[in-house]
């Protein structure tokens, strides 16, 4: 064995037990109280959780967006996650005006090839939807890419109209796909925007009171009644309130296939950080917007009543300076987007099992195996199993964390969480069972991670 992990607690999203964990060629090999045979090398997990590496299925790395690119790339944005104890990511294949779904991909590709640590695939948003697109979309799922995101907002830009949603849906359901949708009615906030700045309203805080909740919660309505039109599983990304809670759970609790995410910012973050002073209030322009204070308990009911079934981050960094100001004189030419990749099992872990608001299966579940399962990935990824990926996190729930912009690895010059102190602490990250962050050093080799090829998804 390459390594054998002892004296750890191993925990899955059913389980909590005292076992070893044997590590060969990239897997788990064997699970027992007590391993005996010999290993390369051992480590000691005395005190720490034994859990699967975090997955992360939202997120944009190197992605040209509002006239910049995010401020991470595949290999500062995968080291980052490594150091959060991610150990595979989903990210955003957009499709550019004219683009064919292969090339898109393909762009992709070579982004991640050669710089990510960790491993990864891709989603592919579809923008401009043709019949020949809809003819590639099979294809695209064969490639191991069985998810696409279209997006209701971003008029002009990314959005596509109804009827492309409803003929995305159609053929996803036949190719074994998921679509995930960003939902926030477009033409409304258009119009939104455009009056705030006639009236020359144009500081960061008018984002926001352009994307109202009653926009998300209208499109997230929109979306599931499309979705049951075309008798199709549908996946709510970031969904930030409770007009749109409500319509997941309306939808939910009358059998439909319907799933959401939401992201910590939502959950720790509010309105009030865009009224912070001078232009800090750019720092936390993201759709949708931050949201009233008010919403934090309601999704928080939302995830423990499990129509909230994942925790993903939206990071999607730009620089305060050099990026973030580019809308200094108009709110809306602030580039969306706020970083986390690399702290969303530490403030989830604390904000969830140390507040006891979830217990630590549920933890699990939310940011690795429940992932896992939706998108393809399980028991490849998201679990703690003989035969899984060793992709692996000894988690330390007694270590205090302080966040701050000054030690992060995401390539930002901000995090929203400036301050935030917590306790959970992952001390040592495997990915492919080669250990890559041990005691705050990062040890792995860009180019390690590899593209996983996930498989058709069929929801009934
Ligand atoms: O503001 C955000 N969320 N930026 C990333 C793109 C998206 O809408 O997911
Ligand atoms: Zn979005
Ligand atoms: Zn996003």
């Amino acid at each position: 064995m390459d390594y054998n992990i002892v004296n750890g607690t191993i925990v899955t999203a059913t389980d909590k037990y005292r076992a070893d964990v044997g590590i060969a060629n990239g897997k788990i090999v064997k699970i027992a109280r007590k391993i005996k045979e010999p290993a390369m090398e051992v480590l000691d997990a005395k005190g720490l959780y034994i859990i699967p590496g975090g997955i992360d299925i939202h997120t944009h790395l190197d992605m040209p967006f509002g006239g910049t690119v995010s401020a991470d790339d595949f290999e500062t944005g995968t080291i980052a996650a490594a150091f959060g104890g991610t150990t595979t990511i989903v990210d955003f294949a957009i499709q550019g005006k004219g683009m064919t779904l292969k090339r898109t991909l393909n762009t992709w590709m070579k982004k991640a090839k050669g710089k990510a640590v960790i491993d990864y695939g891709f989603h592919i948003a579809i923008c401009h939807l043709t019949d020949k697109v809809m003819a590639e979309m099979p294809e695209m799922v064969a490639s191991g890419v069985p998810s696409f995101k279209c997006f209701l907002a971003y008029k002009g830009a990314l959005m596509i109209d109804d009827g492309a949603l409803y003929r995305v849906l159609l053929e996803s359901k036949k190719a074994g796909a998921l679509v995930m949708i960003h939902a926030e009615n477009g033409d409304i906030l258009d119009v939104l925007i455009n009056d705030f700045l006639a009236q020359g309203k144009t500081e960061p805080k008018y984002h926001a009171l352009s994307r109202p909740p009653e926009a998300e919660g209208e499109a997230t309505g929109r979306g599931i009644a499309i979705a049951q039109m075309a008798g199709a599983p549908i996946y709510i990304v970031h969904l930030s309130c409770k007009e749109a809670l409500d319509k997941v759970q309306e939808a939910r609790d009358q059998g439909y296939p319907v799933f959401a995410e939401t992201c910590p910012q939502y959950l720790l973050r509010s309105y009030q950080n865009y009224l912070e002073p001078g232009f800090n209030g750019a720092k936390y322009v993201m759709s949708p917007p931050l949201r009233d204070k008010s919403n934090w308990k309601v999704l928080w009911k939302g995830i423990a009543s499990g129509d909230l079934q994942v925790i993903s981050t939206d990071h999607c960094p730009f620089n305060f300076k050099g990026q973030k100001d580019m809308g200094k004189k108009n709110f809306a030419a602030i580039p969306n987007g706020a970083p986390g990749i690399e702290h969303r099992l530490m403030l989830f872990f604390h904000e969830a099992v140390n507040k006891r608001r979830l217990n630590l299966n549920r933890f699990v579940d939310l940011v690795s195996t429940a992932p896992a399962k939706l998108f393809g990935l399980f028991p490849q990824k998201g679990t703690v199993a003989v035969g899984s990926d060793a992709d692996l996190v000894l988690f330390d729930p007694k270590a205090p964390y302080k966040i701050s912009a000054r030690t992060q690895h995401q390539n930002v010059d901000y995090t929203p969480y400036e301050g935030f102190k917590g306790r959970g602490v992952p001390r040592v990250v495997i990915s492919q069972g080669k250990v890559i962050i041990k005691e705050k050093k990062f040890l792995g080799r860009p180019g390690q991670g590899k593209f996983i090829k996930r498989k058709p998804i069929k929801i009934k």
